[in-house]
């Protein structure tokens, strides 16, 4: 956080075969596997194009307690569309990686409909609701240079997660 190009709109990908964009895409794997976190955008690692990575945890009302077996999702030059009212967004506590430490009761809307290309240039379309929703909004702010504390309407509800559970490290980090 406090990095300018996880503040700034991060710019299309034009051609995704491109080997740039590819090693892109290796390395942004690398990096959410290797912290553990369940998403990533690629302004986090400092590169500041449109693509997102994710475990497209399962359409459940509550918060799963394991991705296992979840086949990771690469979205590239994603398009968001809200599927319900602004008054019916849902708050949840939400962790990032480029704020360690900390977690953040944030907003968000509970169905969207995503659309992008993979990693092969494919379509993707979804309609994803609850917390897979919350993944692919909070990813997708990144992208526009949104870190989640900015979507906070309550600023006492951003706490240590050490306040929390002194045992707990940075799951579901995204
Ligand atoms: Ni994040």
């Amino acid at each position: 956080m406090g990095n300018p190009v996880l503040a700034r709109r991060a710019e299309e990908v034009t051609d995704v075969a491109a080997r740039e964009t590819q090693a892109l895409i290796a390395d942004m794997l690398d990096t959410m596997a290797r912290a553990g976190g369940i998403g990533l955008a690629a302004p986090q690692i400092g590169v500041s194009r449109r693509v997102i990575v994710f475990y497209p945890p399962p359409d459940t009302p509550e918060r799963p307690e394991s991705l296992e077996g979840i086949e990771v999702r690469v979205l590239i030059n994603p398009v968001i569309t809200y599927l319900d009212a602004e008054a019916d967004r849902e708050e949840d506590w939400e962790a990032c990686l480029s704020v360690p430490g900390l977690k953040g009761l944030v907003p968000r809307h509970r169905r969207i409909r995503y659309q992008g290309l993979d990693a092969d240039g494919n379509s993707i379309d979804v309609v994803a609701q609850a917390f897979h929703a919350r993944v692919v909004q909070h990813e997708f702010d990144h992208l526009d240079g949104i870190l989640y504390p900015k979507r906070l309407t309550d600023l006492s509800k951003l706490h240590y997660i050490q306040e929390w559970n002194p045992l707990a490290d940075e799951e579901d980090a995204t």
